[in-house]
């Protein structure tokens, strides 16, 4: 075979290995072999800079630390970086072909709905991932569409682990919280020394004034400032109890909040329902304040809002979970347009800053159920 023929076979087999640094020599006489020769060679060198734009790439997308998915309009992955395989835990390449709503888990629809909507980019603030070893990993998400050469639809999908993005949020949240719950119990003190006790002496000297007076003018006029002082130092023992209740830490979440419920039997008559599956442990002081604070804000919400009768509140206790539910039989409220206030955000704050999960359910017209789930650590 002709020497030049050779050449240009090695060449095309080098090639066809990956390989495109050599190139087959054309001689001046330029026949019509260094002609097919030019063309080897510049198939060599388009072949080269293919291979050079597509490593970037590749290095790129393997060095994001984020996770990034391409997908099919389907919703299978069709690609997958090194991240993704890594933080989920999957083998090299077994993502590929599987549904991205197999990630989720727990909602088999939320990929899907994304993806049936999808003309603008979608940002989610937060949501989950599960690993190939079932952990669960809080992320954020971008999609996007894009369109290959050929005009195929891709969606490009990234997540972001925000694991420690949100301990850090539960850290600041939990630090205002026990900051503000600290000031309170401060001022309640502060009311009780400075204000009730001197004002509970003053009710005391009126009291023996009135008993000693000679003039029954005088007399009845003690017995009315008497009664009047009476009044206020009550009303400051409901400012104090509110701020922080004795009870909850001498006798346990479920007797503080008897006693708050029973404040609204004598004023508004409502009727409360407490019940627990079994006795309670003790649980750790932010637990059993932020619990207490929430069950305030949702009877409030109940009695203000709902104008409801009656109200249940079930504590169900497992060791590992404590469920609260609170129902009332009030008028309800549309969960999806309502007038966001600060007591349900607060009470968002507080479940999240146990990494708990907090589920209302109501309709106009018949009532509203809040379920509040908190996972529990702890020793008994
Ligand atoms: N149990 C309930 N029954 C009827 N409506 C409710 C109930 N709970 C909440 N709502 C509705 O949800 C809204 C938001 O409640 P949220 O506690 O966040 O704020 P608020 O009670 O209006 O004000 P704030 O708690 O800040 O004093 C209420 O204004 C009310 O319309
Ligand atoms: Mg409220």
């Amino acid at each position: 075979m002709d020497k030049r023929i050779k050449n240009i076979n090695l060449r095309l087999t080098e090639y066809s290995l990956g390989n495109f640094n050599n190139r087959v020599k054309v001689s001046p006489e330029l026949d019509e072999v260094d002609a097919i020769s030019s063309g080897i060679n510049m198939l060599g060198e388009e072949l080269k800079a293919i291979t050079i734009s597509r490593n970037y790439f590749t290095n790129i997308f393997n060095s994001v630390s984020d996770m990034v998915f391409v997908l099919n309009p389907k919703g299978i992955i069709t690609d997958a970086n090194k991240s993704a395989q890594e933080q989920l835990k999957y083998e090299s390449g077994s993502l590929i072909g599987k549904p991205i709503s197999d990630l989720h888990g727990r909602d088999q629809s939320y990929f899907k709905n994304i993806l049936k909507q999808l003309k603008e980019p979608f940002t989610d603030n937060e949501t989950i991932l599960h690993t190939n070893k079932g952990e669960i990993i809080p992320v954020r998400i971008n999609v996007s569409q894009f369109s290959d050469q050929m005009k195929n639809q891709f969606i490009l999908l990234t997540a972001t682990d925000i694991t420690f993005q949100i301990k850090a949020e539960n850290m600041i949240i939990r630090a205002i919280i026990d900051t503000q719950e600290k000031e309170r119990q401060r001022l309640a003190k502060d009311l009780h020394d400075s204000i009730i006790q001197p004002l509970s002496g003053i009710k005391l000297h009126i009291s023996s004034s009135a008993f000693l007076a000679k003039s029954s003018r005088l007399k009845s006029n003690l017995v009315t400032s008497g009664d009047a002082l009476n009044g206020l130092i009550i009303e400051m023992r409901n400012i104090c109890f509110n701020l922080m209740p004795n009870t909850l830490e001498e006798f346990g979440l479920v007797k503080a909040i008897q006693a708050f419920c029973s404040r609204f039997l004598f004023v508004k008559k409502t009727k409360f329902k407490i019940e627990q599956n079994c006795k309670l442990p003790d649980f750790p002081p932010e637990i059993n304040i932020d619990l207490y604070r929430i069950m305030q804000e949702f009877i409030n919400n109940s009695i203000k809002h709902g104008e409801a009768s009656s109200i249940r509140i079930s504590f169900i206790y497992d060791k590992k979970n404590l469920k609260v539910i609170l129902s009332d039989n009030g008028k309800g409220f549309d969960t999806k347009e309502y007038r966001k206030g600060m007591g349900l955000q607060n009470v968002k704050s507080r479940v999240k800053s146990h990494k708990g999960t907090l589920n209302i359910v109501s309709s106009i017209g018949k009532g509203t159920r809040y379920t509040i789930a908190i996972p529990l650590n702890i020793q008994i």
